[in-house]
């Protein structure tokens, strides 16, 4: 039976993958800061907080060889949506870059020998398309600054990963109308995890994903770095 965890699976677009792989007769391992089997049933419930160091480590132990499939780093925060720059709080600006971009490096770090087990070898990490520093807009600093940090450091981390045949992979889930993406956003989650999964689903060790093109928009195509 494949196996997948996800980060941030107790709400949103987490919540709706957990429920999707399941569906689809996958071992779900559901990480959230306050975790309940009643939450997302036939899932595994974890407990994760991505701000905090030591949570991140007992996750090895709780999982220790068991070979992980899937690893879907979704957890994030959004701290100074709508914020021009002079009401952005330096310490919700580090918090973004804790939860966003270091967190997810460090379970993916964590959990890597785990995915090395298992067949499709996969570490996908949601980023946003307001990360891009070729489409940039304005404000956001704390947001945008934290998921390009984090596509940076996925990128490094995916060349190290290269002798384990790890694929490791970056998505926009578009603008999705959940607590995040607020009722204007663009698509709802069902659309959104259907397009991500085509793409997640079809990366394995002779697939890898190739990164030179971009990184992943919800429906497979490529927005620019
Ligand atoms: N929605 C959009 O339009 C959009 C667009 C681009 C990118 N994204 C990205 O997509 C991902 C999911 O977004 P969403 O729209 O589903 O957001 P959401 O509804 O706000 O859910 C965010 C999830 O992250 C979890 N989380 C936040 N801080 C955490 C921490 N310290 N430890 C553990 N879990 C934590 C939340 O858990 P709690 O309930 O405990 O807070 C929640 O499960 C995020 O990475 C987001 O940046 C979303």
């Amino acid at each position: 039976m494949p196996t997948i965890l996800i980060t941030g699976a107790n709400r949103g677009i987490g919540r709706a993958l957990a429920q999707s792989y399941l569906q689809d007769g996958w071992r779900v391992f559901a990480a959230s800061r306050q975790p309940s089997e009643s939450l997302i049933e036939g899932a595994e419930s974890l407990a994760l907080d991505l701000s905090n160091p030591t949570s991140i480590q007992e996750l090895k132990l709780r999982l220790v060889d068991i070979p992980i499939d899937i690893v879907w780093n979704n957890a994030g925060v959004y701290l100074d949506k709508n914020q021009p720059l002079e009401q952005v709080d330096n310490n919700d600006w580090l918090r973004s870059f804790e939860i966003n971009c270091i967190a997810p490096i460090r379970i993916a770090e964590t959990l890597a020998e785990n995915v090395s087990m298992s067949e499709r070898k996969v570490i996908a990490f949601t980023t946003s398309k307001m990360a891009s520093l070729a489409v940039n807009g304005a404000r956001a600093y704390a947001y945008r600054s934290s998921k390009t940090a984090l596509n940076m450091a996925v990128r490094c981390f995916a060349k190290d990963q290269e002798a384990q045949d790890i694929s490791c992979l970056l998505l926009h889930p578009g603008h999705v109308r959940t607590d995040m993406g607020g009722p204007e956003g663009d698509i709802d989650i069902a659309t959104s995890i259907t397009g991500m999964r085509t793409v997640v689903d079809q990366i394995n060790p002779t697939c890898m994903a190739n990164m030179d093109e971009g990184y992943f928009n919800y429906d497979g195509s490529r927005i620019p770095w």
